[in-house]
């Protein structure tokens, strides 16, 4: 099987119907959202759930995000706490996912929840949204890549990775956000940050005024299972903080910084050589691939400031750095 490409801006209702239709169907769909791309399916289905899993050689205890067309259809699947409920209104659609309780009789599968009594949601921006109202169901949707690589943020690092094993991949360009969402869990006056993503700490502090408590180090719990240390792992080794580069060695560095040897280099890509953190962001994947892509001996990348969206940018980092389990 070789994917059929949709391009949205070309189509948008084709894109839609043949999207609705695929998922009908029982087969995931690698479709554009803001953060990543997502490899999505009927989170009601558990044929094609289980797709999912075997497209990505996604371990299954890795329980999925259901995606929701918006807070009203959220509520019919889960149960919100105030704080959750503000964060929602506050930041959906958008890039954060929220832990929360399965509601009774929600007809999620357990698959989508690997068997968990909580449920990650969250409304996405765009075509996703639109797939999601038409279908009438929720979207259980990680990335659309192998397990354990680095996330898409375009439909051809969809199709390069996994285009033999899918039937669609919808075309939205590339994802203006580029890091995952943000993913909390909100227990009585604590908000938990399991993963840092497209909304920051200080956005997230500045709406809730309650102290945000970081997961400690990667671990293997399953809580947040997608968090094992080794993830978003290129090809090349990735040593970080560095300060010099060797002419065998790919450069991912930010903001116009100097780095000693950076003119012979095997290459230099800058995340945002305004040292815009968003952009950086928005930059982050495709770099890592491109840089993976030259085969160099390693990949040094130079620090990048920890704040704002910068604090997902080094989580991401880090678990590329991270000894490959
Ligand atoms: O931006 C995103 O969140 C993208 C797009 C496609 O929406 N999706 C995404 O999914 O990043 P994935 O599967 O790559 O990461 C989902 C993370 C995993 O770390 C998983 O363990 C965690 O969410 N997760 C899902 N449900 C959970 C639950 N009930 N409790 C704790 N963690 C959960
Ligand atoms: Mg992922």
């Amino acid at each position: 099987m070789t994917a059929r490409i949709i391009h949205l801006r070309s189509d948008e209702e084709d894109a839609l119907h043949a999207a609705v239709d695929t998922l009908r169907e029982g087969l995931p769909v690698a479709l554009p959202t803001e953060t990543v791309y997502g490899l999505a399916a009927d989170a009601t289905n558990p044929l094609a759930l289980t797709r999912i899993y075997e497209t990505k050689g996604r371990p299954r205890f890795n329980p999925l995000i259901c995606h929701m067309a918006d807070f009203a259809m959220a509520e019919q699947h889960a149960l919100f706490d105030p704080v959750s409920q503000r964060l929602a209104e506050h930041f959906w659609p958008g890039p954060l996912t929220l832990i929360l309780p399965l509601k009774e009789g929600t007809p999620i599968h357990p698959l989508a929840t690997a068997g968990l009594a909580t449920v990650g949601v969250r409304v996405p921006v765009g075509f996703a949204g639109s797939v999601i109202r038409r279908l009438g169901r929720p979207l259980a949707a990680p990335s659309a890549n192998t397990s354990g690589k680095v996330s898409p943020t375009s439909a051809q690092h969809v199709a390069e990775d996994l285009g033999e094993k899918l039937a669609l991949i919808i075309d939205g360009g590339a994802a203006p956000v580029g890091v995952e969402s943000t993913i909390l869990c909100v227990e009585g006056n604590t908000v938990r940050l399991l993963r840092p993503g497209g909304v920051s700490a200080e956005q997230i502090e500045a709406v809730t005024r309650l102290p945000i408590v970081r997961q400690e180090a990667p671990t293997a719990t399953i809580e947040a299972p997608g968090m094992l240390a080794s993830h978003y792992a290129p090809g090349a080794p990735v040593r970080l903080n560095a300060v010099a580069v060797g002419p065998d060695e790919a450069l991912i560095c930010f903001g116009n910084q100097e780095v000693a040897g950076q003119n012979e280099a095997a290459a230099l890509f800058d995340l945002s050589p305004a040292g815009d953190l968003a952009e950086a962001a928005a930059n982050l994947f495709d770099y890592l691939k491109k840089a993976d892509a030259i085969r160099p001996r390693g990949i040094a990348v130079a620090a990048v400031p920890n704040e704002g969206l910068g604090e997902a940018i080094n989580d991401r980092l880090a678990r590329a750095a991270a000894p490959r389990s």
